[in-house]
């Protein structure tokens, strides 16, 4: 298990998931994406925003519809998980 550093700021290859208020939840890190079948998410990126509204049409994937939505959620604090992070396949989504 990962702990952060004294500061409170992620180790620089911890991986962490980090709420925003009234939107997504924010990826950062050496991760690795799958989906629940096992099936790897190609992204290139170490910052990816995960949909939690429901209403992307970018799957697991936040596109911003949540502003147009009313989403409300608190934010909180980074958590630090695992490299594989799994997302809901398109069809397993609400
Ligand atoms: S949280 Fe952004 S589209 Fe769902």
């Amino acid at each position: 298990m990962s702990v952060p550093p004294a500061g409170g700021r992620p180790a620089p290859r911890a991986v962490s998931l980090t709420p925003y208020p009234d939107g997504p939840v924010v990826l950062r890190g050496p991760f690795r994406l799958v989906d629940s079948a096992g099936d790897e998410v190609a992204t290139r990126r170490r910052v990816v925003a995960l949909c939690r509204c429901g209403r992307s049409r970018l799957g697991a994937l936040c596109d911003g519809t949540h502003r147009s939505t009313g989403f409300r959620a608190p934010g909180g604090r980074p958590r630090h998980v695992g490299e594989v992070v799994r997302v809901p396949l398109p069809a397993e989504e609400s």
